[in-house]
């Protein structure tokens, strides 16, 4: 049986995962709702999509809120759902929040994708409230396996700490990816082997990681001989405290998932 599947928003998030979606084996159909009239045509384009011109009739398998948190208010007003599972992947914006907007309805599931969708490869934290069955849980399971991979929390707070991880992450990689690509520039290297050199570096330790992720600290000795170039950079990156800089970072980014509710969350 196909699916059905309604993005509410169609921007970044939603375009990436529909470009995962259509990839997949499993057969969707895939309905769009937009306010933006240019992201429509663009996206009719190039994805297998149908649009829908107004939220409130929607009735489908799965709704997907894939609007900004300051839109779900409103969106939510709007949806008269009789049996759909609706699953938000807004950043910080609670269930209980979303329960509150849509008059008790409780079929209801927060999913924190990233935008590693586009190329199949999100890692996807998922919570289903007490009111998503078995079978039901299974459908979102594959649904969000053909962007990437999934991983299931039993507490809700835990999506906003993967948020500050790895819904924000892809672009703590980049800012990093960024500033090696800057650095090599200072020392002279020429711009496009800068590139090369970076992303070639990203991608291989990637590889590598993955099959020793228990074991970072002994990678990090296997390149840093005593004395040398290695040992010169790890120093000054501790010297400087580059951890605790990450550290509250992703503290700020925690934080800052239960502020996008309290400010989003008055009826
Ligand atoms: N971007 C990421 O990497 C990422 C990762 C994980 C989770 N998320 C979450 O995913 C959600 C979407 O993020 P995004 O980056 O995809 O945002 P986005 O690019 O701004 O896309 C949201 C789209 O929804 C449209 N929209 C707003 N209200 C609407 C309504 N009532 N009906 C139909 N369309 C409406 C917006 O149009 P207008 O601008 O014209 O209003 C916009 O085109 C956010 O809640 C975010 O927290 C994002």
């Amino acid at each position: 049986m196909t699916s059905e599947i309604t993005f509410i928003g169609c921007g970044n998030m939603a375009q990436a995962m529909i470009s995962g979606l259509s990839a997949s084996k499993n057969r969707y159909q895939i309905n769009i709702i937009e306010n933006d009239q240019k992201i429509i045509d663009k996206v009719k384009d190039h994805l297998p999509i149908r649009v829908i011109k107004s939220i409130d009739y929607t009735q489908s398998d799965i709704i997907i809120l894939a609007v900004k948190p300051k839109d779900i208010k409103e969106v939510c007003k709007k949806l008269k759902v009789k049996d759909s599972i609706v699953i938000s992947i807004a950043a910080g914006i609670q269930l209980k929040t979303i329960e509150k907007f849509m008059n008790g309805y409780k079929k209801l599931v927060r999913v924190m994708p990233n935008l590693c969708a586009f190329e199949g490869k999100s890692i996807n934290a998922i919570y289903f409230n007490d009111a998503i069955d078995e079978k039901s849980k299974k459908s979102i399971d594959i649904i969000f396996k053909s962007i990437g991979s999934n991983i299931f929390f039993d507490e809700e707070i835990m999506i906003d700490r993967a948020t500050a991880i790895s819904g924000s992450g892809p672009a703590y990689v980049f800012y990093f990816m960024q500033a090696l690509i800057e650095a090599a520039l200072k020392l002279g290297l020429p711009k496009e082997e800068s590139r090369k050199l970076v992303f070639g570096t990203l991608e291989g330790s990637c590889a590598v990681a993955k099959k020793n992720i228990d074991n970072l600290n002994q990678l990090i000795k296997n390149v840093s001989s005593k004395g040398g170039t290695t040992e010169a950079a790890i120093t000054s990156f501790a010297k400087n405290n580059f951890k605790n800089i990450i550290e509250n970072g992703i503290k700020d980014a925690a934080n800052r998932a239960s502020e996008i509710n309290d400010e989003n969350s008055a009826s």
